[in-house]
């Protein structure tokens, strides 16, 4: 495996390096030239909302709530620097539809009592940005689910490879049929709340093994009106849609970020080749993406992976433990499969993910990837974590390298010490001390 760090000055140089790896990459070499192609407006298909350009900000949580689950200070700056840093769509970030649904005691949960931060910071996203659509994720953590910072998981089914890897008994209670009925009653009540606070629409998570990603592989889930064919695996996903739909006018769209291949090995994951898994077999992808279309699911956001289990799928890095694979391949697979579906499903609107890797190039081959028809958006996650204003410049053919992330990894360690998370590197004036002091007490604890 030829591992390297991002050293690559050109999208000429980027596209020789994808070939060597036996792939291949779009590109619009000239920065003004992708700028142009960037700066259009994406309307969304079959919906009132248009992308004010095709650059997106990807939902990234920052474990930074008010104690009652809403945007809490740190929160409200996460957002005011994003908005105002010219994207032309933003993803709100993780959101829980349950106090039980939290992934920790400061992830974002919304409800009756804290509808003002919600509607507060909707008001500001959209005066910093000219009105770009804001649409929140909503999101069940399931397995992963850990509201008072000690784990108390919420799965669907017995999974070794995750239950080895978070130490989950093969006697742990797996949620009933009873409480997966209960949920979509939840996102329908989020999706009023989110609304009502002024987003342009809500996103049913079903990605990076959380609850309704989870089930998507319920293979092996017996008896159960939620395990084992398509139609019960995507039942939770498809009656939240449902529910949440209810609220759906030109105004406030039903989106969702999905999950299209876990890269786990079959029946333990979504989307792989059931021989190997290590190629994708979109079969059901597509049989989902139909589904949705048919509810009235218009934008898709296309993510790849698990963080937790293979990071190396789900956000190409290059600094820290050695991936197993160059970056570059994970940024192939990620804009190659998000084009085959795009391309089998013309009534959506696509966001790709898988740029960040890409440094102050990302913008060359987004543009590259949009001109090709791969996607219609290009999505930033760590990048916007690093340089919240890079659509500015990259909408100018100006980003710069040193504002770039640098895929080093420390936001999500952070995360992973259950602590309040943001660039530690970029933005280090507020988040290096954070880390510092994390860290410390790690090493104490
Ligand atoms: C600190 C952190 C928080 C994240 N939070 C979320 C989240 O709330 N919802 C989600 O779907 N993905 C989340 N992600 C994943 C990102 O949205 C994105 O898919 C991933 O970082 C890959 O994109 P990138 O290469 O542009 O960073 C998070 C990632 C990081 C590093
Ligand atoms: S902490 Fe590292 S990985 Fe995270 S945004 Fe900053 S530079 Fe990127």
């Amino acid at each position: 495996m030829a591992y390297d760090t991002f050293h690559y000055n050109t999208a000429e140089e980027l596209q020789a390096r994808a070939a060597e790896l036996g792939g291949s990459l779009p590109a619009v070499p000239d920065p003004k030239q992708a700028a142009e192609i960037l700066s259009a407006p994406v309307p969304i298909h079959g919906t009132g909302l248009t992308a004010k350009n095709a650059l997106a900000i990807h939902p990234m949580e920052g474990f930074d709530s008010a104690p009652d689950g809403g945007p809490g200070e740190l929160t409200f700056r996460r957002y005011e620097r994003f908005s105002s840093g010219g994207a032309g769509l933003f993803w709100f970030e993780a959101t829980a539809v349950l106090p039980e649904a939290r992934s920790n005691s400061r992830q974002l949960w919304i409800h009756e009592g804290n509808l003002d931060g919600y509607k507060r910071i909707a008001e500001r996203m959209h005066e910093n940005s000219g009105g770009a659509p804001v649409i929140m994720q909503l999101t069940h953590s399931g397995r992963f689910s850990r509201p008072h910072d000690v784990p108390e998981p919420l799965i669907s089914y017995h999974n070794p490879v995750m239950n080895t890897k978070f130490n989950i008994d093969p006697s742990h209670p797996v949620l009933t049929d009873e409480y997966l009925e209960r949920l979509p009653f939840w996102f329908e009540k989020a999706a009023s709340l989110a609304k009502r606070a002024g987003f342009d629409g809500v996103d049913i998570k079903a990605c990076h093994r959380y609850l309704i990603s989870e089930l998507l592989s319920a293979y092996t889930r017996e008896n159960s009106r939620y395990g084992g064919s398509l139609e019960n695996r995507t039942r939770l996903y498809f009656d939240a849609v449902r529910a949440a739909s209810v609220f759906a006018d030109e105004r406030f769209i039903v989106a969702t970020r999905l999950g299209v291949w876990d890269v786990l090995p079959y029946p333990w994951g979504f989307g792989g080749g059931r021989e190997n898994y290590l190629e994708p077999d979109f079969t059901e992808a597509h049989r989902v993406l139909d589904g949705l279309e048919s509810l009235g699911v218009r934008l898709v956001n296309v993510t790849m992976g698990s963080p937790y289990i293979n990071p190396h799928v789900n956000r190409p890095y290059d600094i820290g433990a050695e991936p197993p694979e160059h970056p570059l391949c994970g940024v192939m697979r990620m804009i190659g499969g998000t084009g085959e579906l795009k391309k089998a499903h013309p009534g959506m609107t696509f966001i790709g993910t898988g740029y960040t890797y890409l440094r102050e190039l990302a913008p060359l081959v987004g543009a590259g990837a949009v001109r090709d028809g791969l996607t219609d958006l290009c999505g930033f996650g760590r990048t916007a974590f690093a340089y919240p204003d890079f659509a500015r410049d990259a909408l100018a053919g100006e980003m710069q390298r040193r504002k770039c992330c640098i895929t080093c990894g420390k936001c999500t360690e952070l995360m992973r010490m259950f602590t309040t998370t943001g660039c530690v590197v970029r933005d280090a004036g507020r988040y290096l001390p954070i880390y510092r002091d994390a860290v410390a007490r790690r090493g104490n604890g």
